[in-house]
């Protein structure tokens, strides 16, 4: 099933519907949502890493003017399930990191609320914590999967045989820091407990998150409340980057503090410095990588053992290996994940888990691989295309690296590309080229309804899909216009509400695919039952199907940098990024183009600039604000092109789109490492790439 005929709104550079609300600020966030009454949340945080609060006083808060309730482990209700320990929101007196929250204030003002939570006082028993990631803890452990259920090890022949037989090898270990997701808006909620005569409740959450309707089923859990007591609204969201697609303990807290005042609006909004702590963050990542090729440059073997943490109180494994199952052709292969369990905040999903680190230390094996070959680096990518998936043994429902190799390297000058490193030079500045490859899954939810209505002369898709600045709002009312058969300015969307049919979270770049398909379905339903005249009220619903399980589906890309590295200093530039990009079909080439350049700003950042630093003396992340933790910003990006090849892909799903969000972080710091390298001949495999790291490997190649 495709469009019923040659897509005419799909494709269209349309402007974002939402943007002039944006632009004009008439858009209401979640933190600001409209209401009389409103009540100020603001939470108290443990400042211990490990232990048990041992007594909290509260007195001087409640005696403020102003102050409405103060939620402590004694005060605040218990819920119905802990099970999930980082929800289970002041429900014990155990801190099992720094930031926890220990207390929460409600108050008439966010002033009171935030000066009352400084006067609680909160007294600890500290233990001994432990926050230290290292390769040689003796108490690594396997997670029974990681994240997305991907298995945790996979081994294929025999690697170091493998290695053995190999012309060329590299046996080199890669680190990535610990990076926090920080989209611009911070995470907010705007609850209200409405309680009827007869005693029962339903509860409202204006929350900023990726996914209304997995919000509500997750809350309703935790409280033990029917999904039908909940509604979860949210039509618009000042990024998220994975931060909001789970919700974090603030909704949890919100949603307590509003059943604790009820008929009165409750507001959380964290601050930047309580995001460190509170809603998710990237694991840092230690990478074992091992590469062996022959003398044309095929792969005799691959591996990559990755150590990595998680907190001790929720588990989550982040997949760093699993994008090394599928890269590249080799007889011998081995990949596994290994955790440390530390006394630190939860680790959850950033902007593509997996694939973004995972393809740091193999893409940047890749190059000193090819650099020990003496080959070109694009040309030793090209060597190891697989036939099938590696990993499944399933065919590619389509396979565009080449294509992607090819015409980022055109684009981008790389013929005039003299291999050697350290040759070229501007002024104080060295001057190289660098280029990775890049990927990432096509991902469909197994759940998502739309339906489609006749209201007088105009179409309504409504669907629960979330718009987190990726530009749902304008991007299915193109496939809905598409799919009816109308012009798209004939067609509305309700999305960003559990009042209209359930829709899964805008997470794993799975939107498009999922949402898509679900309103094709609603749309071919709809003219199947009313043909082209259909009355107005005419109403269908259709559902997201199964993926096609017979092939392999991933979108691909390649990631070209040139990187300045200042020959006194080692401070590094990167004045132009160029991605080439194989996605299936663009919806729209305005919003894609920002979410693949969007993509390769994140991964320039990460690196040269993020960089959460974990003090271990105090298990706090000490540069926890804007000040200090540093996201390339303008006057660090300079030229930044995203290209794409028009690829046709019937098998993906009926629009042929692949997922466009996180594949433009991909690969992009690799590239950027390997322009380093070529620029001064210094290998800098710990992310970010700081000039004291630069000049130390630059002492160390002089030294040999
Ligand atoms: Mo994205 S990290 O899958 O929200």
């Amino acid at each position: 099933m495709t469009f019923l005929s040659e897509p005419e709104a799909v494709g269209r550079d349309l402007p974002r519907r939402d943007g002039p609300a944006k632009v004009l600020g008439t858009a209401a966030y979640a933190g600001e949502t409209p209401l009389e009454n409103v009540a100020y949340l603001h939470l108290v945080q443990a400042t211990i890493a490990r232990g048990r609060v041992t007594e909290l006083d509260a007195t001087a808060a409640e005696s403020l003017d102003g102050v409405v309730a103060v939620l402590t482990p004694g005060t605040a209700e218990r819920l119905a399930s802990t099970e999930d320990r980082e929800l289970a929101a002041l429900q014990d007196v155990r801190v099992a990191f720094r930031g926890q929250v220990v207390a929460a204030v409600v108050a008439d003002s966010s002033e009171v609320a935030r000066h009352a939570a400084a006067l609680v006082r909160v007294s600890y028993a500290q233990e001994a914590h432990d926050v230290e990631l290292r390769a040689d803890r003796d108490d690594l452990y396997a997670p029974e999967q990681v994240n997305a259920g991907f298995p945790t090890d996979t081994a294929e022949g025999d690697v170091e045989a493998g290695l053995a037989a190999a012309a060329v090898t590299v046996e080199q270990t890669y680190t990535t820091a610990m990076y926090h997701n920080n989209p611009m808006e911070p995470h907010a909620t705007t609850a209200l407990w409405d309680r009827d005569p007869a005693g029962d409740g339903f509860l409202t959450l204006w929350d900023s998150t990726q996914g209304v309707h997995p919000t509500r089923e997750t809350v309703a859990t935790v409280f033990g409340l029917d999904e039908a007591q909940i509604r979860v609204v949210c039509p618009y969201v000042g990024g998220g980057f994975g931060s909001k697609g789970n919700p974090h303990v603030n909704v949890v807290l919100a949603a307590m503090a509003a059943r604790a005042v009820p008929g009165r609006p409750v507001r959380l909004a964290l601050t930047r410095q309580q995001m460190f702590s509170l809603c998710g963050y990237r694991t840092p990542t230690i990478q074992r990588c091992a590469l062996g090729a022959d003398r044309g440059g095929a792969l005799t073997a691959l591996a990559i053992d990755v150590v990595e943490q998680t907190s001790r109180i929720k588990e989550f494994a982040e997949q760093t290996g699993v994008p090394s199952r599928m890269m590249y052709a080799t007889p011998n292969r081995r990949t596994t994940h290994r955790l440390a369990a530390l006394d630190v905040p939860v680790p959850s999903w950033m902007r593509a888990p997996g694939e973004c680190p995972g393809m740091f230390g193999p893409e940047v094996a890749m190059d000193e691989l090819a650099e020990r070959l003496g080959m070109d680096p694009v040309e030793l990518r090209m060597r190891n295309e697989p036939e099938v998936d590696p990993d499944s043994g399933k065919p590619f429902s389509s396979r565009n690296l080449v294509g992607c190799l090819r015409e980022g390297a055109q684009r981008f000058g790389w013929a005039e590309r003299d291999p050697r490193p350290g040759l070229r030079r501007r002024g104080d500045w060295l001057v190289g080229t660098g280029v990775a490859a890049s990927t990432y899954p096509v991902n469909r939810m197994p759940q998502s309804t739309a339906t489609i209505r006749r209201e007088r002369d105009r179409y309504v898709a409504e669907i629960g899909a979330a718009d987190l600045g990726t530009g749902t709002w304008t991007t299915l009312p193109q496939i809905a216009a598409d799919a009816l058969g109308v012009p798209v300015d004939r067609v509305d969307v309700r999305i960003g509400d559990t009042d209209y049919p359930v829709a899964s979270v805008a997470g794993g770049s799975s939107g498009m695919t999922t949402w898509g398909s679900a309103v094709i379905e609603a749309a071919l339903a709809f003219r199947d039952r009313y043909g082209s005249e259909p009355p107005d009220g005419a109403e269908a619903s259709g559902s997201v199907g199964e993926p096609d399980g017979r092939y392999a589906m991933h979108a691909f890309g390649a990631q070209f940098a040139e990187a300045h590295v200042n020959a006194d200093t080692g401070e590094v530039r990167v004045p132009r990024l160029l991605g080439v990009f194989a996605a299936g079909r663009i919806i729209n080439p305005r919003t894609a183009r920002s979410q693949f350049i969007g993509g390769m700003t994140m991964g320039l950042s990460m690196a040269l600039h993020e960089n959460s630093v974990l003090d271990p003396r105090t298990g706090h992340v000490v540069n926890h604000d804007f000040a200090e933790y540093h996201i390339t910003a303008n006057a660090d990006v300079g030229e930044i092109e995203a290209h794409w090849l028009p690829e046709h892909d019937p098998y993906v799903n009926a629009m042929g789109s692949k997922g466009i969000g996180e594949i433009g972080i991909v690969g992009t710091a690799a590239a950027v490492s390997n322009a380093v390298w070529h620029a001064c001949g210094a290998r800098v495999r710990d992310l970010p790439i700081t000039l004291d790291k630069v000049l130390h490997a630059l002492e160390e190649q002089s030294a040999l």
